[in-house]
């Protein structure tokens, strides 16, 4: 695994609908001789194609992450903000975010009423200090509908990672994985390993993309929450003991064939694993499997801690799994 790679995705800017930093270090990183074809639809998607006899197998991992778009900017050039896909307002308030051409700002909250705690988790109490003096300045800087990240970091302890947009650049860099280290003559697939936009807004690429490509077979590789911090709501994942093999999430049941056949694999090859029933949030392959007349299609998840925050949490062992059970499902 190329934590350098990995490393490289984290710092990319990459809000949905701006990806297209995410999509360089991609092609940058993908052996060409490996793939078919490598190219962007319409909408953004990169779709890698690695001809193989069998059934079209679909492979997704978003490129995208939450962040914020400025709405307003008032006179003494304070910017607000709205949220581009699921914000956890709490964890907004003392952050640095990095907007579109590197400029930063700080958040803070009007707190006339609670000056040490912030009371009023509403995003339109929030505001940004970019370091200027007033509303032409910031104007030179951004601009209505300029889209802002968390600043990015990379922290790395043994085997644990700690950094903004975990989700879902790890899922990225297992795509990556997959491939640089398949063999072609192998795959008991015609795979498609695709790189998906806008999934924090709506599991958009991946609807397009699976329309486009119609596989007969669908897998998403993405995060999930763990469930093995202090007083956490009951989840049934810990950082460190396997991939999670999707059950259910909020907007999908995985289909029975594909959850078996991961379980099955996973058994038969001795790879660590856990099975995954959470009840917020989902993944593209939400927008998979009810492609057209439907799509067999599961999920691959790393188990993740505070997820949507600038501080996602997870193990590389559990990511080393996820590379290690696509690889024995995908070859013969
Ligand atoms: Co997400
Ligand atoms: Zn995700």
């Amino acid at each position: 695994m190329d934590i350098e790679v990995l490393k490289k995705l984290i710092h990319a800017f990459g809000p949905s609908s701006k990806e297209d930093a995410v999509k360089k270090i991609i092609k940058q990183s993908v052996k060409k001789n490996q793939i078919a074809t490598l190219e962007e639809d319409k909408f953004g998607n990169l779709v890698a194609h690695i001809k193989g006899n069998g059934p079209k197998l679909m492979i997704a991992a978003h490129m995208d992450q939450i962040g914020v778009m400025v709405t307003d900017i008032d006179k003494n050039g304070f910017l607000r903000l709205g949220e581009v896909g699921g914000i956890r307002k709490s964890f907004l308030v003392g952050q640095k975010l990095v907007f579109e051409n590197g400029v930063e700002g700080f958040v803070y909250y009007e707190d006339k009423d609670s000056p040490w705690e912030v009371k009023e988790q509403k995003i339109e109490k929030f505001f940004v200090d970019i370091g200027v003096k007033n509303k032409n300045e910031a104007k030179k800087l951004v601009d209505i509908g300029t889209q802002g990240i968390y600043k990015p970091s990379f922290y790395k302890s043994g085997d644990r990672v700690i950094a903004p947009a975990l989700d879902d650049r790890i899922g990225c860099l297992v795509g990556i994985e997959i491939i640089n280290s398949v063999n072609p003559k192998k795959l008991a697939y015609d795979l498609y390993v695709v790189f998906t936009v806008q999934e924090e807004v709506g599991v958009k690429g991946a609807k397009v993309s699976s329309y486009e490509i119609t596989p007969d077979c669908g897998i998403a590789i993405d995060v999930t929450d763990a469930g093995d911090m202090p007083e956490t709501a009951p989840v049934a994942l810990s950082l460190g003991k396997g991939t999670a093999i999707k059950v259910m999430d909020r907007g999908m049941i995985s289909s029975k064939e594909v959850k078996e056949k991961l379980i099955s694999t996973a058994e038969k090859n001795k790879i660590q694993y856990q099975l995954e029933v959470i009840t917020a949030g989902t993944t593209d392959a939400y927008a998979m499997q009810i492609t057209k007349s439907g799509v067999q299609t599961g999920a691959l998840s790393i188990p993740t801690r505070y997820i949507h925050t600038p501080g996602e949490t997870i193990d590389l062992n559990d990511v080393k799994n996820t590379i290690k059970l696509i690889k024995k499902f995908v070859e013969r």
